[in-house]
């Protein structure tokens, strides 16, 4: 069966883009990353990401700009570059730009996200000090198809974990975060094999 080749774009540190290299490293992992794109320079996942040996590129979207006009003209460098890759799939891993409704369009049931709460609950930014500020007793993270509405878009699958006495937002990021590790590659493999509705 032939792997379904990945786009993973990051803005960060990528520990989830690592955990989608880690699982496509089983032969019988139903995609392989093809690409990762960054969109911010020296970004860390990208040594990562360079030291298994795939290729990394950055796109810059200050380099276009600002305005409507340089969020498309930066898209259509990121569509491109997936395109020129191959990119059968796109997973969003710590993505920190907001996509436009049409290029969300262009991918629709093909781009995935992880986020670290239970949508549709702590949507956005910080969710970790708002959960704890909330007072909530279960967190945990959600990987959904990408809509044009930020953090909407169909789920994927879910994976719950305790908020426990005395968290910090550091302390549950970190709770949660080993269990975005065993969501992401887990929905991307049902994502590559038509079985994720
Ligand atoms: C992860 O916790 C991910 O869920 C979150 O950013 C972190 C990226 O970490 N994404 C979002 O908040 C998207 N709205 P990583 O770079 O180590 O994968």
């Amino acid at each position: 069966m032939a792997r379904k080749k990945l786009g993973v774009l990051i803005s960060g540190r990528g520990s989830n883009m690592q955990a989608l290299i880690d699982a496509a490293r089983a032969p019988d992992y139903p995609a392989e990353v093809a690409i990762v794109i960054s969109n911010v320079p020296g970004a860390a996942g990208l040594a990562r990401a360079a030291e298994a040996g795939l290729p990394v590129i950055t796109i810059d979207h200050r380099k276009f700009g600002k305005g409507a006009d340089a969020k498309h003209l930066f898209e259509a460098a990121l569509h491109q570059a997936l395109e020129e890759a191959g990119a059968e799939i796109v997973c969003l891993a710590g993505f920190m730009r907001l996509l436009s409704g049409s290029f969300a369009g262009r991918w629709y049931g093909r781009m995935v996200n992880i986020h670290p709460s239970l949508l549709p609950a702590f949507k956005g930014l910080d969710v970790h000090a708002a959960m704890l500020a909330a007072g909530v007793k279960i967190a945990g993270c959600t990987v959904h198809y990408v809509s044009a509405e930020m953090d909407a878009g169909p789920i994927i699958g879910q994976a719950a974990v305790p908020v426990l006495a005395g968290d910090t937002a550091e302390s549950l990021a970190a709770r949660i975060l080993a269990a975005e590790h065993q969501l992401y590659p887990e929905c991307v493999r049902r994502v590559a094999l038509g079985q994720a509705h």
